[in-house]
């Protein structure tokens, strides 16, 4: 035996010396049966659990992404006299939930256009979210008449839009449009939860591509609008856990295809400034914004389907968006990239407008 050898069969007797009885392994049938125990705990037990979870995704799954049909189900919605709540409380109707259509005017054309062209499982609700009575009387109501398997979502659709620079505004008009777009959503929102959580179901906020793309003209609504978005966002991850979904539509340029646009013409912005904002802004260039306004709207698009598209989608779909932004191709790809500009770069993008070269050329009513 050479000392090569000599050495490898002494650790040999060394390491098998080492090892427990218990634990020699190739030659009893004890570590048998220790093999299979270690392997069922250690192998085994993770593998059933692993398949057991993945059954159990693909089971709830494949009952969910059938998505939501309405019957038995009923949903509120604000703001349904005209334009994208009055289209989505018929679309909705047609697809057999029960609409609570909220209406400002109930007596109004539109809310009367509504009921009178329901099926029967349409009902009109006094409401004007800025008061705290017309919401607490609609909640009554809504319980007293829901179907069987409840309030399956809320629709936060009602809205203001105005235009003017800050200094044109009064503190009364940024008060208005808070009250209406963000406050209205919020005292609704507020009121229905409990209702929407006991059906697991879904919050909808309307918000605007203007909520982060800041722009001339529009402060007042981006405030209320950014605003909403934040209420929303925070209330999405505090439903989370109680399985309600929290959506937020933001639409672009539909003002042709609602009511949205209220008449307001230069004029209207002048006669309202003090003398001192007079000296600083140029009649004609309020003119010409308000031109400038009016031209934008017209380039909107002419149907809400788009819209409408979304919100049924966010209120009927198993896996609703957190966001739908609602524009054109070449709009959305400059809309998501704008809030990561550096501001640097995003104040940039106006001062090459025409509107903003314009309105620093006719300051001081030059
Ligand atoms: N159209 C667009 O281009 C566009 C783009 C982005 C976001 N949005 C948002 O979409 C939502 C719906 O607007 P829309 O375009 O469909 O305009 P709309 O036709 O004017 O609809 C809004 C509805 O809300 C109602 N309303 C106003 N104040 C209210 C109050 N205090 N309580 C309850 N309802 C009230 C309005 O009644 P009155 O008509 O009597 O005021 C109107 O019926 C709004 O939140 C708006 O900001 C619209």
């Amino acid at each position: 035996m050479g000392e090569a050898e000599i050495s490898k069969s002494v650790l040999h007797s060394v390491l098998l010396s080492q090892v427990p009885k218990t634990q020699c392994l190739t030659d009893t049938p004890y570590g048998m049966n220790t093999i299979l125990f270690i392997g069922q705990v250690f192998g085994l037990v993770p593998l059933f659990a692993v398949l057991i979870f993945v059954l159990t995704k693909l089971v709830s799954l494949h009952r969910c992404s059938r998505g939501i049909d309405g019957c038995g189900y009923a949903v509120l919605i604000t703001g349904c006299d005209s334009g994208f709540g009055h289209q989505l409380a018929q679309r909705l109707e047609g697809k057999g939930f029960m609409v609570f259509a909220g209406c400002l005017f109930p007596e109004g054309a539109g809310a009367q256009s509504l009921a009178q062209n329901s099926s029967g499982n349409l009902k009109i609700l006094r409401m004007d979210v800025t008061s705290d009575e017309d919401v607490q009387q609609a909640k009554k109501i809504v319980q007293e008449n829901l179907p069987k398997k409840g309030l399956w979502a809320v629709v936060n659709n009602a809205g203001i839009s105005d235009w003017a620079e800050i200094e044109w505004n009064t503190i009364e008009n940024f008060q208005k449009m808070l009250d209406i777009n963000l406050f209205g959503s919020l005292r609704t929102s507020v009121a229905f939860i409990p209702l929407v959580r006991a059906a697991r179901g879904r919050m909808v906020f309307m918000s605007s591509i203007f909520a982060f793309f800041n722009c001339l003209n529009m402060a007042a609504y981006s405030v209320s609008k950014r605003g909403l978005e934040a209420f929303a966002d925070c209330l999405r991850v505090e439903m989370a856990s109680f399985g309600v979904k929290v959506s937020i539509i933001q639409p672009g340029n539909f003002s042709q295809a609602t009511n949205i646009v209220k008449k307001k013409g230069g004029l209207d912005i002048w006669k309202n400034l003090d003398d001192e904002r007079r000296r600083v802004f140029n009649r004609q260039y309020i003119e010409l914004a308000s031109q400038y306004y009016i031209d934008t709207c017209k380039k909107g698009f002419k149907d809400a389907d788009m819209v409408i598209n979304a919100m049924l989608h966010a209120i009927t779909s198993a896996h609703p968006n957190y966001r739908y932004l609602l524009a054109s191709a070449m709009d959305k790809f400059f809309l998501q990239l704008f809030p990561y500009l550096p501001t640097v770069l995003s104040d940039a993008v106006f001062s090459l407008s025409s509107m903003y070269t314009k309105r620093k050329e006719m300051l001081y009513n030059k």
